[in-house]
């Protein structure tokens, strides 16, 4: 029967942030802001090697434990970022140069984490931007890391293997960057993100859904028919599909405030309409939650000297036009 004006046939696609935890303690408008804002919640950088293994003996689950307990006991849900990346790990890891010794820190480092977590994070990405940047300077497909080169390409299904076994009910994801936009060198790193969806499958092992970051260029151009053709791609082997980090990285849009947002409007929603048109997805995700905290300003700052305006809330935590659209998109 057909459903009256306005109503929805499923429920809606949760929108979800990553928090700070030092912000977190710190700053009650911060604090807040999630829980205004946000379905899931979820660390940012208290779960990654550098934050929880400072020494090779050591588990800080401290910091993300009451995180994820925060989100919880307010009826939110979370997710885990990430056992496997290239930047930042600790010395005492990257010092190692056996392969043997190498897996057994990874599996070792999975099944504590992941067993640690099990039942309160609904998904986990397993590995994070292992597509290589360049290809050609890497030579293959995979991005060259200490990982890759202390353990090989078997990392990745090893890396899956262990988190299956560990938390049976998270759903794996592997997650990775620059999968929207148009143009051979994203159409190729989205042809290599469904081989490596096909090779972990045909190793016998489980891969929930692909992570699509969405660190958004705005001076860039997304291709969303090449989105919807990979969601589409990933929905045949049975593979879901959500945005993760989406942020707008706004340093080549000349202007203020208003031409910067306008540009951010544009850039969100060809992505939106791009993630959609494939399957629907499984979360939506943005990196932070306001421009007065970002990675964004760090790395890569506006030339101008003006702030960077790259999160759904403004500095002063009013939500920007691109949020409402977004919303209402869920
Ligand atoms: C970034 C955090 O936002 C920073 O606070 C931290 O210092 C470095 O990492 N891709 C990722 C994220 O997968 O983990 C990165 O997060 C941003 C790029």
């Amino acid at each position: 029967s057909a459903l009256p004006p306005g109503a929805r046939a499923a429920a809606p696609v949760p929108f979800g942030a990553a928090i700070q935890f030092n912000l977190f303690e710190s700053d009650p408008d911060y604090r807040q802001s999630f829980l205004d804002r946000c379905d899931l919640i979820l660390p940012m950088n208290e779960l990654k090697f550098p934050m929880l293994r400072p020494t090779r003996d050591s588990f800080e689950f401290g910091p993300a434990d009451q995180l994820v307990d925060w989100a919880r006991a307010n009826g939110r849900t979370s997710r885990g970022h990430t056992f496997v990346w290239h930047d930042g790990n600790p010395d005492w890891l990257e010092r190692i140069s056996d392969p043997v010794e190498a897996e057994m820190v990874l599996r070792e480092h999975i099944q504590r984490t992941a067993g640690h977590f099990r039942g309160r994070l609904q998904s986990w990405d397993v590995v994070n931007e292992v597509i290589a940047h360049e290809p050609r300077e890497s030579g293959g497909p995979l991005r060259d890391t200490w990982w890759r080169r202390t353990l090989g390409p078997r990392h990745i299904p090893i890396a899956f293997a262990e988190a299956a076994r560990a938390d049976p009910d998270a759903r794996l994801v592997l997650n990775d960057y620059d999968l929207e936009f148009r143009g051979a060198r994203y159409d190729a790193r989205r042809r290599v993100a469904l081989d490596l969806v096909r090779q972990l499958q045909d190793g016998g092992l489980r891969i929930d859904a692909v992570g699509i970051q969405g660190h958004l260029y705005s001076h860039f151009e997304i291709d969303p028919e090449a989105m919807a053709r990979f969601g589409r791609d990933l929905k045949a082997l049975g593979v879901g599909l959500l945005a993760t980090e989406i942020d707008v990285i706004d340093f080549q849009v000349p202007g203020g405030p208003e031409e910067i947002d306008r540009a951010a409007e544009t850039v969100v929603g060809d992505f939106l309409d791009g993630l959609f048109a494939g399957q629907r997805p499984e979360a939506v995700i943005t990196w932070g939650l306001t421009d007065r905290y970002s990675w964004v300003g760090d790395t890569m700052p506006r030339t101008d000297g003006t702030p960077v305006r790259p999160l759904p809330l403004d500095a002063a935590y009013r939500p920007k036009r691109w949020y409402d659209l977004l919303r209402q998109r869920l």
